[in-house]
């Protein structure tokens, strides 16, 4: 069993290398890649690699959204502007929310049952446009839309490795990272760690640890000074999650990963992860266990320290007014 993968926004710093990655999977039999330029140029570039997926470019002329979301299986999603010194995720919202909202609506017309992946920043904001688009058409699946929070799982681990002195440990270190995609939001839990740090970890050296992974984006946006934000390691990231689904979609059991999802009050586990967190809250990202119709349960956010519990009541007054605004963007009286 193979897929179509389509990518929006695939000319871009993510776009690119995304597409190349999604291009070395066997599991992708055909590539779509949709930008608002280069993609004729991009798709040309991939299409010489030796490998089965067959990549075709489109370009907003002639229905070339439809065209390339015609009979999609998973969408990616970095379409938008990235950061840059002195830019805020929320700064993103004004331009990205409207990028994000058009897409959205042709996935919802085109290929209503996608899995679909959002990348796009203001993440905690862009998932809720996709979905209140999606309910707006009558076509809203829970299970089908997923906020990729795989880069701070991923800085997660590369950071524990490098505590543990053995950066090759880093990719088979488990490591949930809950909450939302931004700053505070962003809840490392290091105490469920498949490698737990040493044992006498400072305190202070855990918090510093926690704000690395929580900050990790200003890292890359302060380093690359203008020129955006992480691309590279968001690709890596992005190819990541979008393999699990496929293989999850395909029907391999088992597959965990942590993603900001809607928490649906049906048999899903949503109404489980409300309950750890205590406060009304529609979305978290949260382990989810992924199946053949994408979200196959949400899981628990299992046994948290105090310190992981405090991290997670700050972070939930921020999510709700980021996930408010993404949902009044496309639903104002609500
Ligand atoms: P980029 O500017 O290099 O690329 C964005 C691409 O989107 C460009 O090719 C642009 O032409 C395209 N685009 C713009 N409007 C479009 C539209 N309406 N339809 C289709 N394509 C459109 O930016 P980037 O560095 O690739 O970052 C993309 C987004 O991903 C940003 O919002 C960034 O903040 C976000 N991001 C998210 C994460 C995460 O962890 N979720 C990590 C890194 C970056
Ligand atoms: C990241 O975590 O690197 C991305 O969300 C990009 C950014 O602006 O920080």
């Amino acid at each position: 069993m193979s897929f179509k993968a389509v990518v929006l926004g695939a000319a871009g710093g993510i776009g690119q290398p995304l597409s190349l990655l999604l291009k070395a999977n066997p599991l992708v039999k055909e590539l779509a890649l949709y930008d608002i330029v280069n993609t004729p140029g991009v798709a040309a570039d991939l299409s010489h690699i030796s490998t089965p997926a067959k990549v075709v470019g489109y370009l907003p002329p002639d229905d070339g959204l439809k065209k390339a979301l015609a009979g999609a299986d998973i969408v990616v999603i970095p379409a938008g502007v990235p950061r840059k010194p002195g830019v805020t995720y929320d700064d993103l919202f004004k331009i990205n929310a409207g990028i994000v909202r058009d897409l959205a609506t042709g996935i919802a017309t085109a290929a209503p049952k996608a899995a679909v992946l959002v990348i796009s920043n203001p993440v905690n904001s862009t998932v809720p446009i996709v979905v209140e688009v999606f309910k707006k058409h009558g076509v809203f699946d829970p299970k089908k839309i997923f906020g990729v929070t795989t880069l701070d799982v991923v800085r997660a681990q590369t950071f524990i490795a490098e505590v543990l002195g053995d950066l090759s440990l880093s990719s088979s270190i488990n490591v949930p990272v809950v909450g939302g995609h931004s700053g505070v939001t962003i809840v490392p839990l290091f105490s469920q760690s498949s490698h737990p740090l040493p044992s006498g970890y400072a305190t202070s050296d855990l918090e510093a640890l926690t704000k690395r992974v929580q900050f990790g984006g200003d890292e890359v946006v302060k380093a690359k000074d203008g020129a955006g934000s992480a691309t590279l390691s968001m690709a890596y990231a992005g190819a990541e999650f979008a393999e699990k689904v496929l293989r999850a979609l395909k029907g391999e059991k088992g597959i965990v990963a942590p993603t900001f999802v809607h928490l649906t009050s049906d048999k899903s586990g949503g109404e489980t992860v409300k309950k750890e967190i205590g406060k009304e809250i529609d979305y978290f990202s949260a382990p989810v266990e992924l199946g053949p119709q994408g979200v196959a349960k949400i899981l628990s956010l299992g046994k948290l320290t105090d310190s992981e519990k405090a991290l997670i009541d700050a972070a939930v007054p921020e999510l709700v007014i980021n996930i408010e605004k993404g949902v009044s963007f496309i639903a104002p009286s609500k």
